[in-house]
């Protein structure tokens, strides 16, 4: 039986959801031109689209967001948030921004330019689309066991590290601009990196003379894993953890979306490359705003610096990774195939088991979002061949790896029954599977394209 540990924390102040009808969801789905992204939230019952931003922020951070300091520059709140993260991170430079793209943004041109490579355990969408708005190109090196989502191994999301040496040894170390480590791995099911793992691609970057930059926006639930399932983590703190992480890379961008609990912001950091600061600083000026608040107000870097301490919180992450693991085993006690084990922020449902007879190109992930949309006002998204945008070259729709549906968990946001309707949902979703066709795709973008897409049912 699927166990669900209390939380730390009791409700204080709630937000009115409403569930639609059937015929008012088929509406609000053809409406949206079948992109999740179109729905209004006001037509979405349980929201789990995403983890990003749509975390509760504790009384302790709406404190901090009264006591936020306005001023232009030098503001009381950057000097608490630079307090906070100089001494989780210890890097020498840390720079505020509006969220995770602008620190990839700040960082990502800097570091890569045309005919250069970023070898990633797996790009994130916007980091991958700023690897190519720079120019270079996107090579995914995650472990082989992620593609197997039925068998269990404690870190499918560690770098192939014999892959990432073939790699750097075919395109020449001075073209391969960055190693990216992603923790935990979102693309490959919220699946955690081993610290093992981290210094092992961290030694092969410095042999190359290759800078490792850590997309941290799920550091802390990364750094719990790690303590739970690697040898000799058991008795170490979250805090340590952490600092081991960081003490192997060369820089880091971060949502502060996620682990950050907070509605808005980013980071990004630089452990000690005088250049690469310089350069950084003279990019945020003019797109990100002056140095101390980098496209934040005040109130934003106070409610930061509170939540990154919240969200390393040990008891807290015990919850929210069990909540995640319960939702996760009460799908497979109901026979929903999901990314096996359950990874950080979201389940993953493999679409490929529930949905065969649909083909990579007609986006069998997508095609479960809308079906759970219509079956119970549950909005999530699909990370499989739709969120990939098409061949740059070649304008091909390309084939994803896995195709999954991914239905994040909000922290701090759904109790125990929001879990159990989502579960008995997806099982209700299973026994009609065949009714869906999957879509075709009528209007796009040329990067991000899921995003805003327009799709129609495909009908044979
Ligand atoms: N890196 C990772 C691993 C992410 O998951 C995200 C965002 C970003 C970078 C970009 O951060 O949104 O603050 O600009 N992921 C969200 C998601 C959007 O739904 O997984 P951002």
């Amino acid at each position: 039986m699927a166990q669900y540990i209390p939380e730390p924390y009791r409700i204080k102040m709630v937000e009115p959801i409403r569930q639609t009808t059937y015929e008012e969801r088929i509406e609000a789905i053809r409406a949206a031109d079948y992109n999740m992204f179109s729905l209004a939230s006001s037509d979405v019952y349980i929201d789990m689209l995403t983890d990003s931003g749509t975390n509760a922020m504790s009384d302790q951070q709406w404190a901090a967001m009264m006591q936020g300091d306005e001023s232009y520059a030098g503001s009381r709140s950057y000097g608490q948030l630079m307090e906070v993260a100089h001494d989780i991170f210890n890097y020498e430079y840390i720079q505020p921004v509006h969220q995770g793209r602008a620190a990839e943004h700040m960082l990502f041109p800097l570091l890569l330019k045309k005919g250069m490579v970023s070898i990633s355990n797996y790009h994130f969408d916007t980091t991958s689309g700023h690897v190519q708005l720079s120019g270079a190109k996107v090579i995914n090196c995650v472990s082989a066991e992620a593609a197997d989502t039925q068998s269990y191994a404690p870190f499918k999301g560690n770098m192939d590290t014999g892959k990432l040496k073939k790699l750097i040894r075919e395109y020449g170390p001075e073209n391969v601009g960055c190693i990216v480590m992603t923790i935990t791995c979102n693309s490959a099911g919220g699946q955690p990196v081993s610290l093992a793992n981290i210094k092992e691609t961290a030694a092969i970057a410095r042999e190359h003379d290759i800078p490792l930059v850590i997309d941290a926006a799920r550091y802390a639930e990364n750094a719990f894993f790690i303590k739970e399932r690697e040898e000799g983590q058991q008795d170490r703190s979250i805090k340590e953890i952490v600092r081991d992480i960081f003490a192997e890379g060369d820089a880091f961008t971060m949502s502060a979306k996620k682990d950050g609990i907070v509605n808005i912001g980013g980071l990004v950091g630089v452990r000690e490359n005088p250049e690469l600061i310089k350069g950084i600083k003279s990019r945020v000026v003019p797109y990100e705003g002056f140095l101390t608040y980098g496209g934040l107000a005040g109130r934003d870097l106070g409610a930061m610096a509170v939540g990154l301490t919240e969200g390393m919180d040990e008891d807290f992450l015990r919850s929210y990774v069990g909540q995640t693991k319960y939702l996760g085993d009460r799908c497979r006690e109901l026979g929903v195939p999901i990314q096996y084990p359950t990874g950080g922020h979201a389940i993953f449902v493999d679409a490929r088991k529930v949905m065969p007879h649909i083909p990579y190109y007609r986006f069998p992930a997508h095609t479960l979002c809308v079906a759970l949309y219509l079956e119970g006002g549950i909005r999530g998204c699909d990370i499989g061949s739709f969120i990939l945008d098409p061949d740059p070259e070649t304008g091909e729709q390309l084939e994803a790896d896995l195709e999954l549906s991914r239905f994040c968990i909000p922290r701090r946001t759904y109790t125990q029954a929001h879990l159990d309707y989502v579960a008995e949902k997806l099982a209700d979703v299973m026994k009609r599977s065949e009714e869906f066709q999957g879509f075709e795709v009528l209007e796009q973008a040329k990067v991000l394209r899921h995003f805003t897409a327009k799709l129609k049912p495909y009908t044979a």
